[in-house]
């Protein structure tokens, strides 16, 4: 962890006393490590015990002249490598997943710019608490890391889950984090995302409830371990990953061309966009006028399957396709991966309720070059995301 700076956070539970060793133990491994403490922490511990550790001030008052004349918590935010939050208590948990900043810990997650890793730590009760499971997902969702607490006695003599994870288990997760950074650095990804729009008139369209969530999720983590990324995207309402070559299109045909042009140079990719699969034969140039109670046939074409189409100009790349199912997910999944010669295919149960189109979560299964099938469990697109780089990375190296 050499000259890594390190942001570690204290909120004011009874395990804020094993922050002081986690904050030894990170220097120990030659970390930068400023303490910031949330408006109670220093009822457990005082900021004199951990000045005097880390031998740097402490940021623990918000309305303190000294330390808001020099914007201090901007210039730590804009500073640091990771914001390791540990103990995080339900209450610093509800702070940062619903945009709160009245204490130093809370403003400064807000300003912060760069990763954040959560240790939290509360009564068993608590943590089963529906509100504190909905602050969960809601950061997980925005990429937020977790280091989920252990079971065991806690301080309201109870025994359950809500422990501070072991400080050992931390400080790996730490080291894991800052291994995997750039992990993906050298290779160049191309991903599509979001729906397509098929016009049949100036005014209307054909299309799907894709939000884009899971291929700007792959993109963004894809660029955040290093990796060189273009995203070809359908119209959506999302905000471009800051420093992805983004390309936005509207037609199957549009897509497709911007595939062919940057697929051969790029390494991997990851075909997340919900392609329109028809078109209209025909595009009216006036709007297309409603005529008393008589019906309207539209006459349909196919679009070109892109996925298809990078088939034929395959070289060494590693392509990873999606198939967003209603029925048989595995069949038509393997006949998909086998059809597109792809390496891997993520297939989703587009019918079960809250996952899927326009959620923040998604329950995939994925199936790869071998036929090997892996169900993983409910998560958010960004976890999702990370795994299957994970995948991508250790397939693409075996090319
Ligand atoms: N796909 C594509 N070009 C299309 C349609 C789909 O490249 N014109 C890609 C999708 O991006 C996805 C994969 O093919 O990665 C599977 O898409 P899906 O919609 O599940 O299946 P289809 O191949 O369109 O077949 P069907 O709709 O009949 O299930």
């Amino acid at each position: 962890m050499k000259n890594k700076n390190i942001v570690l956070a204290v909120s004011a539970g009874i395990a804020a006393y094993k922050a002081v060793e986690l904050l030894r133990m990170l220097m120990k491994e030659e970390a930068e490590v400023q303490i910031v403490l949330s408006a109670n922490a220093g009822e457990f511990v005082t900021p004199l015990t951990f000045e005097a550790l880390s031998r740097k001030p402490v940021y623990h008052q918000l309305f303190n002249l000294e330390s808001s004349a020099d914007m201090k918590h901007i210039r730590i935010a804009e500073n640091a490598d990771l914001m390791l939050v540990a103990p995080a208590t339900a209450s610093t948990l509800g702070k940062m997943a619903n945009g709160l900043a009245d204490d130093a810990l809370s403003n400064l997650y807000l300003a912060f710019k760069g990763p954040v890793m959560i240790a939290p730590a509360m009564n068993e009760g608590m943590w089963r608490n529906l509100a504190v499971k909905e602050n969960i997902e809601k950061l997980k969702s925005r990429g937020v890391k977790f280091i989920e607490p252990e079971e065991g006695e806690l301080a309201c003599k109870t025994n359950g889950p809500g422990r501070l994870a072991n400080l050992d288990t931390i400080l790996e997760r730490v080291n894991s984090h800052f291994k995997q950074f750039h992990d993906l650095h050298g290779l160049r990804i191309l991903v599509t995302a979001g729906p397509t729009h098929e016009p049949l008139d100036p005014v209307r369209f054909i299309s799907n409830p894709s939000s884009g969530k899971m291929g700007y999720a792959v993109a963004e983590q894809a660029k955040a371990r290093g990796a060189e990324v273009v995203l070809i995207s359908g119209p959506t309402h999302l905000k471009p990953p800051t420093g992805v070559d983004f390309k936005a299109c509207k037609t199957a045909g549009e897509m497709n061309n911007l595939v062919q042009q940057c697929f051969p140079q790029c390494d991997v990719l990851v075909m997340s966009a919900a392609v329109g699969d028809f078109t209209a034969e025909k595009l009216e140039k006036e709007k297309i006028k409603k005529r008393g109670k008589e019906g309207q046939t539209l006459n349909l074409v196919p679009t070109k399957d892109i996925l298809m189409e990078v088939s034929k100009i395959k070289t060494q790349q590693f392509v990873v396709g999606f198939a967003a199912e209603t029925q048989n997910l595995i069949q038509s999944a393997l006949e998909k991966l086998r059809s597109k010669r792809l390496d891997l295919i993520v297939a989703n149960d587009i019918s079960a309720p809250g996952i899927g189109f326009q959620s923040d979560n998604n329950q995939v299964t994925l199936v790869d070059s071998n036929e090997q099938v892996e169900n993983l469990p409910r998560m958010a697109k960004q976890e999702i995301a990370n795994i299957l780089l994970d995948k991508i990375l250790s397939g693409a190296r075996e090319k």
